[in-house]
């Protein structure tokens, strides 16, 4: 049986990929944070009674600061795979806290490599980078774009991206990069401005609220499917050799458009219910973000299946049914 870690078990990714290995029969071992109240709710439905000797998903406490603990863990588990996805990973937050986001996810990226290399195992590792990378650099982007990052988040982000690269030049390791593009799910955090407004529209439509308050609605992101992108981190981590792949469905849409798909969907007029708030100004926003993700799909077989459109309507679904539990 393979055994895999995952860090950032519990934000959006790390529990559909949770999901996806233990239905390939995997054992499981996620490392989470401490936290006063419980952090775990994305992979409840996943819990496992440590007791039943069947068990197949080991949670473990942990924390990318802390690098006496990711070795033991390292050691401890012994995985063959490592899915790095765990970070401070808002971007407009990484402005206010630019030291915590170099700590986290670009430190802490060293902080799991280093434990990987000490404890000497021989395993695959994912490192969890970002279309934020590109940065300024016009789209189409893709494996052979330069980077050129516009906010702390990116450039954490840049540094472990070439950790993870370095880590496979200088070690050995088959270390692979995910550049993935934005992609979305009713388990996205509710911060994300795709679930933000797919929110809203499903609460205003049911008369619970009036406004959403937005920043710029001219920024262009290309928006897929998360289940489908983890299903693309595991190809990376099965093909033949470690190497650098961008994941993206290749379209171009701005957040308006987002708004509209949303407000659509309930019949709503979003032009009365969306006002603007300069506080989710970005200080260096990241304007175009568009994929070319060719390589993925001739090396990996992997194409990104949901459109935009089609995402906007999942999760407004999603929102509305969510909001209908415990209405009288
Ligand atoms: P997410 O929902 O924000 O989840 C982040 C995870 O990291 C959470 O489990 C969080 O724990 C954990 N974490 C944060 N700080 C930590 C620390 N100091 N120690 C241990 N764990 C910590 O992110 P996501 O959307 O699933 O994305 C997964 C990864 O892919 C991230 O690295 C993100 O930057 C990257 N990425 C995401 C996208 C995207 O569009 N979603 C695109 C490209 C790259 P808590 O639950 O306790 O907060
Ligand atoms: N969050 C947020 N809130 N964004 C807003 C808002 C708002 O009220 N109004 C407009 N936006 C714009 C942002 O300025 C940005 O241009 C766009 O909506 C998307 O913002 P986010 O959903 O916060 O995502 P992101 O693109 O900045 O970052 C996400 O994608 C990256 C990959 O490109 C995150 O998941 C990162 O972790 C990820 O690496």
């Amino acid at each position: 049986m393979k055994r895999a870690i995952i860090t950032g078990i519990t934000g959006q990714d790390g529990s559909y990929l949770t999901e996806l290995l233990l239905a390939k029969g995997y054992e499981v071992h996620g490392i989470i944070r401490r936290s006063s109240t419980f952090n775990t709710g994305r992979i409840e439905h996943l819990y496992q009674d440590p007791h039943d000797p069947e068990q197949r998903l080991v949670l473990h406490y942990g924390d990318l600061t802390d690098s006496s603990r990711l070795v033991t863990l390292i050691e401890k588990v012994r995985p063959d795979e490592v899915y790095h996805l765990a970070a401070q990973s808002h971007v407009r937050v990484s402005f206010d806290e630019p030291e915590f986001t170099g700590n986290t996810t670009g430190l802490g990226t060293a902080r799991l490599l280093e434990a990987i290399r000490m404890v000497g195992i021989d395993t695959r590792y994912y490192q969890a980078s970002s279309s934020e990378m590109f940065g300024a650099t016009p789209p189409p982007q893709s494996e052979v774009t330069p980077f050129y990052p516009r906010s702390p988040y990116g450039a954490a982000k840049l540094y472990g991206y070439w950790m993870a690269r370095n880590y496979r030049e200088a070690h050995g390791l088959f270390a692979v990069n995910g550049i993935l593009f934005n992609h979305e799910s009713p388990r996205r955090g509710e911060t994300f401005v795709t679930r933000k407004i797919a929110r809203a529209a499903a609460r205003i439509a049911q008369g619970k609220e009036e406004f959403v308050y937005l920043g710029n609605l001219d920024a262009v992101r290309d928006w897929g499917y998360a289940p489908e992108y983890v299903e693309g981190m595991w190809r990376m981590l099965q093909a033949d050799q470690g190497d650098d792949y961008v994941l993206a469905t290749g379209t171009a849409t701005t957040v308006r458009q987002w708004v509209q798909y949303c407000f659509e969907h309930v019949g709503a007029d979003w032009e009365r219910h969306v006002r603007f708030d300069e506080g989710y100004l970005r200080p260096t926003e990241v304007d175009s973000l568009i994929g070319d993700s060719s390589k993925a799909e001739k090396t990996l077989g992997w194409t990104a299946q949901t459109m935009p459109e089609q995402l906007a309507h999942i999760m407004v679904d999603a929102e509305l049914a969510e909001t209908r539990i415990g209405e009288p």
